[in-house]
C-alpha cells in the first residue's frame, strides 16, 4: 500500500519507519512544505517520498493525520474523502486552545471536518517512543501491547487492524466514533503498556 501521511513529526515519522519496514511507501508531508523534510525522507529511505497534505492524501490508499488536533481545518478534506482516514491526534486544550467540541468525541469532531473519510481512531494512545520501540511482530497477539481503534466503519478498522497487525502490536476495537472516548486522553487505558487482556479489564 501507500500510506499518505500527513504530520512528519514524532507519531506521523514513527508510524512512517514502522510501516515502510513491514513493505508499505509512505507520503509524508507537514505544513512548511516537502524541502523541509528531505532529511526525514533520506532517513527514511527509498520507500518514502515528501509531498504536500494535499499530495500526501490523495496518493495515500490510507491516510493518516497526526497534527496538533487544533490544526484540524487544515486537513484536505477532499482529497481525503472516501479513504480510510487514521485519526492519531488528540485534543490538549493547553497547546490546542479552546475548541468547542459541540458534545462530540474528538474523533467525530474531526470526522465531522472531513466529510466522507472513513475514519478510524488509531495511534492516539501510545508515545511515540513507545510506537517505535515496543512493537514486536513475533510475539503472539496477546502477548504483544495494544493499539486502540474505533470507527463506524467496519470494513476500515479491519484495515486498520490488519496494519497494527503487521508493524507488531495488538489492535484492540473499543467500538464506533461516540464510543472513542474511552481511548481519549485521560481515559483509564490511555499512554498505558498493556495488553488486550489488561485492557479488557480497565475498559
Ligand atoms: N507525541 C506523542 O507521543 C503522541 C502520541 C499519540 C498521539 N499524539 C498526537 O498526535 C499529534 C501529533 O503529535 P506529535 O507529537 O507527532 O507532534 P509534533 O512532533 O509536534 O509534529 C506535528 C507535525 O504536524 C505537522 N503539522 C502541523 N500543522 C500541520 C498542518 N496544518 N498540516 C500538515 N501538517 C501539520 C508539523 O509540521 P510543521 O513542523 O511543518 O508545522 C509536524 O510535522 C498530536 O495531535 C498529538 O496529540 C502524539
Amino acid at each position: 500500500m501507500n500510506i499518505g501521511i500527513i504530520g512528519a513529526g514524532n507519531i506521523g515519522a514513527t508510524a512512517a519507519a514502522l510501516f515502510i519496514k513491514v513493505g508499505h511507501k509512505v507520503t509524508i508531508s507537514n505544513s512548511r512544505g516537502p524541502d523541509t523534510l528531505r532529511e526525514l525522507v533520506a532517513n527514511l529511505g527509498p520507500d518514502a517520498h515528501a509531498a504536500s497534505p494535499e499530495e500526501a492524501a490523495r496518493s495515500g490508499d490510507i491516510v493518516m493525520e497526526a497534527i496538533p488536533f487544533g490544526r484540524y481545518a487544515s486537513l484536505p478534506a477532499a482529497d481525503i474523502a472516501g479513504k480510510i482516514l487514521i485519526s492519531a491526534s488528540n485534543y490538549y486544550p493547553q497547546r490546542d486552545g479552546q475548541i468547542d467540541l459541540g458534545g462530540l468525541t474528538q474523533s467525530e469532531f474531526i470526522a465531522q471536518h472531513v466529510p466522507g473519510a472513513r475514519l478510524v481512531k488509531a495511534f492516539n494512545t501510545i508515545y511515540w517512543v513507545e510506537l517505535r520501540d515496543q512493537p514486536d511482530p513475533t510475539r503472539p497477539l496477546e502477548q504483544r501491547r495494544v493499539i486502540f481503534i474505533a470507527g463506524d466503519d467496519a470494513e476500515a478498522k479491519d484495515t486498520v487492524s490488519d496494519l497494527i497487525t503487521a508493524i507488531g502490536f495488538a489492535p484492540l476495537d473499543i467500538g464506533s466514533l461516540r464510543e472513542s472516548h474511552r481511548q481519549e486522553p485521560g481515559s483509564p487505558i490511555y499512554n498505558r503498556t498493556l495488553t488486550i487482556a489488561e485492557a479488557r479489564a480497565l475498559l
